[in-house]
């Protein structure tokens, strides 16, 4: 089952959905319509019992380039319902085995997607960054609170306040992703792995996965809304509008005023 027309990719085969991003024209940058069927698609395979695993995938040249910079000022996320924060609400519940194949850029929301998934593979190719700052905008996806568990206060600092890539082996050493390949064996080996936990129970997968998030769903749903109440209020000062026209301007911002 294919549904080009929404960007993201829809198949699923042997137990396995697999979610692609497919609007490499744009850097498979997210609009609206995209977390929609994103989200969609999530709390589908979530109560589809013939689902046992989900991969979410790029191209071998980019991953994602993030929210779509043009629609975010066109049709900012106005409340907990946008679609975004949908997508992100369900992919932090998502009961079952998650696993994410990343190749090239992986910016904003494409790296901090994967503070939720189980298992990550990354092109060598990969860098990862939060730019956030860059954009007058705060952290999402419970990246505030996430990442400085995983990496260490200054590590996150770093990673969050300067907003600059880091590349696949540095997500291999702080633990972001799990394994380093070749960008064209990226989306082939997160199948295979895929394959192999789709062939084991799936009420011990979803009971194993419940048992090593116990506790911390609750806080991180709480830190999304959060993040996501500042997220969507800096949206619409200063810093982020002259950010995004910069952009869409193909120009440096001017934060002197900001
Ligand atoms: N939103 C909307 N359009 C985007 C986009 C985004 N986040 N990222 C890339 N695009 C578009 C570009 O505008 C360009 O469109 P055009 O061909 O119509 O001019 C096209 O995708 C190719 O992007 P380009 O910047 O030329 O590719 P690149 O290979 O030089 O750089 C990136 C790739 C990802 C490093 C760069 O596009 C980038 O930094 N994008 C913005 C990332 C960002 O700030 N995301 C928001 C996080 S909240």
């Amino acid at each position: 089952m294919s549904e080009p027309q929404t960007d993201i990719l829809v198949h699923a085969e042997g137990g396995i959905t697999t979610l692609t991003f497919h609007r490499v024209d744009k850097k498979n940058s997210i609009t609206r319509a995209m977390y929609a069927a994103l989200a969609d698609a999530l709390e589908a395979a979530a109560q589809d019992d013939s689902v046992r695993v989900v991969v979410i995938q790029g191209d071998p040249t980019v991953f994602s380039a993030g929210n779509d910079i043009g629609d975010f000022l066109q049709q900012p996320p106005a409340s907990q319902d946008s679609p975004v924060f949908r997508f992100l609400r369900a992919i932090a519940s998502f009961p079952k085995p998650v696993v994410a194949a990343v190749c090239g850029p992986a910016v904003g929301i494409g790296t901090t997607l994967l503070l939720h998934c189980d298992l990550v593979y990354a092109g060598d190719n990969a860098a990862f960054s939060m730019p956030f700052v860059n954009l007058g905008l705060c952290p999402e996806a419970a990246s505030s609170l996430l990442l400085p568990q995983m990496l260490g206060y200054h590590r996150a600092a770093e990673a969050l306040l300067l907003g600059e890539p880091f590349m696949a082996e540095a997500a291999l050493e702080v633990g972001l992703v799990n394994r380093v390949v070749p960008p064209t064996e990226c989306n082939a080996v997160a199948q295979a792995q895929a394959r192999k936990l789709a062939a084991k129970p799936l009420s011990a997968l979803v009971e194993t996965k419940r048992l090593m998030k116990l506790g911390q769903t609750a806080p991180v749903l709480e830190r999304m809304a959060t993040e996501g109440a500042s997220f969507g209020r800096m949206l619409g000062e200063p810093a982020a509008r002259e950010a995004f026209t910069a952009f869409m301007q193909k120009r440096k911002p001017d934060f002197s005023q900001c």
